[in-house]
């Protein structure tokens, strides 16, 4: 069979991670988080004091990362020059810092020919593979059979933010989350417009869906062009 890409975009608190995964386990195809590449460089600035500011050093370290990103859905794993980073990437000092990081274009550019390069090899070896990030349906994999932008509420975002990173969502909870999801949406949108879908991507709102519903909703378009 011809290998079969999903890509799927979103913000912040859409649900992106868990749902792609879900449906890449589903389908029984890998998985790739293009959003744990610009975390994984980030980190690696971090590791080795490259200078923020300077994005040219930025860029200098994004061409000679040694980033190796496993693609199974239940487990997807980062390393770094052999170091595994998964838990670390997720840290609110990484987050707060990688808009920064992946608003350079040099970074950008080196990023997406990789993920093309990955996407390709897991699309090959797994029969498909769903790709999630922010640019995926529209810059890293235009052509993809399905291509779906996820949307829900900055009310049902923050909800889900809130509960992930504080175990719950109260509104003091929520307060302390919104600082950082609504600024990152702030910084990520010069990178790329992921709040409206392009031309032929389908829009999946996921506002009042839960888990289960959000990752049927999405089959269900998979489906469709299967
Ligand atoms: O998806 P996640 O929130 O982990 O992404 C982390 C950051 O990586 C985003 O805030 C954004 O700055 C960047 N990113 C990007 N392009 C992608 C995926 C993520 O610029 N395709």
């Amino acid at each position: 069979p011809t290998p079969f890409v999903i890509a799927i975009d979103g913000p912040s608190g859409s649900g992106k991670s868990s749902v792609s995964r879900a449906v890449a386990s589903s389908v029984g195809g890998g998985y790739l988080d293009t959003g744990a590449m610009y975390r994984a460089l980030t980190w690696r600035c971090l590791h080795d004091e490259v200078d923020l500011q300077d994005p040219e050093a930025i860029s200098a370290a994004a061409l000679s990362l040694p980033l190796e990103m496993g693609d199974d859905p239940s487990a997807p794993s980062v390393h770094v020059g052999g170091t595994d980073v998964a838990e670390a990437i997720r840290s609110s000092g990484i987050s707060s810092r990688v808009s920064r990081v992946a608003t350079v274009p040099a970074v950008r550019t080196e990023m997406q020919r990789r993920q093309r390069a990955l996407i390709e090899d897991i699309a090959a070896r797994r029969g498909t593979c769903v790709a999630e990030g922010r640019d995926i349906t529209t810059v890293v994999a235009p052509d993809a059979p399905v291509r779906i932008l996820l949307t829900a509420s900055q009310e049902a975002r923050l909800r889900r933010r809130s509960l992930e990173v504080h175990g719950a969502s109260d509104e003091a909870a929520i307060a302390a989350t919104r600082d950082q999801v609504v600024r990152r949406d702030q910084d990520d949108s010069t990178v790329s417009q992921f709040t409206v879908a392009a031309d032929g991507v389908v829009a999946v709102d996921t506002s009042d869906l839960d888990f289960d519903g959000s990752v049927e909703a999405v089959l269900t378009v998979v489906r469709a062009a299967w």
